[in-house]
């Protein structure tokens, strides 16, 4: 069996449009465009709700024209028209929505709406190894941080998360605190590198449970961010140049460090022996190392999405619906609007015949 997909992604500052293809049990992305936004948000030291609808819906004719011409095929190749339809921002989410079920009633091609966690699972369907079933995924956003166990390929039961901030969200605040440019994870990621990791140690943030105790797969971000805050704010008292550096790797660190830990215990605990890391944060490199190096030292196959594919992108919305159809599901309503909040266990209701929204 062989499927063609149209993928297009507009949830926050990314617009992206890929083609995949399913063919032969493999998922092969045959053109994969983004537009990022990134540097006009920067200024404002975060996403713009408002500027991000209007580039998108600026943008996106030319880069479905682009994506088309790099895949060299025409609309009679296409069997699928897929958009990212939850969660994220509203206005942004109608521009690919909007656009998509155009194309689909224009083309008669059947529409998938897709949700963006479920986009962010499936690009490690287009990385270089498929995991097997049953794995546990850690997935780290700028608005997720979620521990997800599947043991069948739609069906998702998250056994952890982070109370406050996602830890990509730690990322772009610490960044900001520091002076640095949005986003803030590469940002950090760069200065780090030229810092001393162990000069500041800062708080693995815990989650008490109310029998006592901490939670022990549960995230928290925030007092981590507040940390870093009163250190400057020490520094900055004490007249010393602040080392943004130092502070950048320390807390790059500790991050890493926590998300390795309480990941691993998780997977342990689950007697599962696949582990896969997805999501904008799992594109650090200081993450990937250590979660490479605890996985090896507990007998864990991990299973990392491609650093491309790591941050938002088009083609891992393109594989999510691929699969579903795949698998039988029936395509999107026409009428399917989009949400800035869906829970990914919620996902099945968008291939019911009665939309959810
Ligand atoms: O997955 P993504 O592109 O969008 C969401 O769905 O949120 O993730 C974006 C987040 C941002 O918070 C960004 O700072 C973070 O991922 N990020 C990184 C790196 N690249 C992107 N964090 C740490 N290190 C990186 N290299
Ligand atoms: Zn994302």
């Amino acid at each position: 069996m062989m499927q063609t997909v149209l993928s297009l992604e507009t949830s926050c500052d990314e617009t992206a449009v890929a083609v995949v293809r399913y063919e032969a049990k493999k998922f092969k992305v045959i053109a994969n465009c983004i537009s990022s936004q990134a540097e006009e948000h920067s200024q404002w030291g975060g996403v713009v709700p408002e500027i991000a609808s209007r580039r998108h819906l600026e943008v996106m004719p030319f880069l479905i024209e682009k994506a088309m011409n790099d895949s060299g095929i025409d609309f009679s190749d296409i069997d699928l028209i897929a958009a990212t339809v939850a969660p994220g921002l509203t206005g942004a989410l109608l521009i690919a929505s909007v656009t998509a079920r155009t194309l689909s009633s224009f083309y008669g091609i059947p529409f998938f709406g897709v949700h963006h966690l479920e986009g962010h699972l499936a690009s490690i369907l287009i990385s270089d190894e498929i995991p097997p079933l049953p794995y546990l995924v850690l997935l780290v956003s700028g608005g997720h941080t979620e521990l997800i166990r599947v043991d069948n390929e739609i069906e998702f039961k998250r056994l952890g998360r982070s109370h406050d901030d996602a830890a990509g969200e730690a990322f772009d605040k610490v960044a900001r605190l520091l002076g640095l440019s949005y986003p803030g994870g590469p940002a950090i990621e760069k200065i780090a590198k030229s810092g001393y990791s162990k000069r500041f140690v800062f708080p693995k943030g815990r989650i008490s449970m109310p029998g006592g105790g901490f939670h022990p797969y549960d995230f928290s971000f925030s007092g981590l961010k507040t940390a870093v805050l009163r250190q400057v704010e020490k520094l900055k008292l004490s007249s010393k140049e602040i080392p943004v550096a130092d502070i950048a790797a320390s807390f790059e660190e500790v991050v890493a460090e926590v998300l390795v830990e309480r990941t691993l215990n998780c997977a342990i605990d689950e007697g599962i022996s696949s582990l896969v890391m997805v999501g904008g944060v799992a594109a650090n490199n200081r993450l990937r190392e250590l979660m490479q190096k605890k996985s090896k030292e507990n007998s864990i196959k991990l299973y990392m999405a491609s650093k491309a594919f790591c941050t938002d992108n088009a083609a891992m919305i393109g594989a999510a619906a691929l699969r579903r159809s795949i698998l039988g599901a029936a395509p999107s309503s026409i009428e399917l609007g989009v949400s800035a909040r869906l829970g990914l266990d919620q996902s099945n209701l968008l291939y019911s015949s009665s939309p959810p929204f």
